[in-house]
């Protein structure tokens, strides 16, 4: 018997009397979705986040962000960067994302996602409709040069093993909804581009 069957076998979840997303979505008067935003470390997925989440806010639109850097301070705090631990920080950022969209709340998730397959994962416990993938691309080579957190020289210098698009693979997302290139554009221009996609979502 499979692991997972034998830990939910004995489970009864209620599905019928909760309250469905479309109650909460007009009680709040905005449509849910889970921003997903996908990219290296330093293409600038944080600050896009951040400065998306605050420009909702403005609009009078209820957010929440799930960065990966704090969900692993915390609810991830015993995950590290093999490949079988990102994918279950993945599981966990999406399956926490998920209980926030179905709460009616705007929700911007922010993590690495360097494998087609973490993306896939949280498509699929996002579910489709509300999934929204976001790629922040940007050069290794122009993450490393801007290396804002000191990591990419700490993993030049081996101090860090398994870091992403040094010793660690970063697949280009090919089903990305929408596409960011900060190497390309001013920050102002990105932010523009990535709230100018998401606000016809989110209103009603
Ligand atoms: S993911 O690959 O599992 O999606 P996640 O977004 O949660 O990664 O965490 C990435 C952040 O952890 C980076 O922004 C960086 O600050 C930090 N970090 C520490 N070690 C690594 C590493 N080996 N690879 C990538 N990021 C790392």
């Amino acid at each position: 018997m499979s692991k997972f069957f034998e830990t939910v076998q004995n489970i009864y979840p209620i599905f019928d009397s909760i309250l469905s997303v479309r109650e909460k979505e007009k009680l709040l008067n905005q449509r849910s979705v889970v921003i997903w935003m996908v990219g290296l470390s330093g293409s600038g997925k944080s600050t896009l986040a951040r400065s998306l989440e605050n420009a909702l806010h403005q609009n009078g639109l209820l957010t929440q962000l799930l960065d990966g850097d704090n969900l692993r301070t915390g609810v991830n705090n015993n995950l590290g960067f093999s490949v079988a631990d990102r994918v279950e920080n993945i599981r966990r950022a999406a399956e926490v994302s998920k209980l926030f969209a179905n709460c009616g709340i705007v929700t911007i998730c922010s993590l690495i996602s360097p494998l087609e397959e973490n993306r896939s994962l949280a498509r699929q416990i996002i579910g489709d409709e509300k999934y929204f993938e976001v790629y922040i691309s940007c050069p290794v080579e122009i993450c490393e040069q801007r290396d804002v957190k000191g990591l990419y020289a700490k993993a030049r210098r081996g101090e860090i093993k398994d870091f992403t698009g040094i010793d660690s693979p970063f697949e280009e997302p090919k089903r990305a909804d929408l596409v960011i290139n900060t190497d390309q554009h001013d920050l102002n221009y990105c932010h523009q581009q990535l709230l100018g996609a998401i606000m016809p979502l989110v209103t009603f």
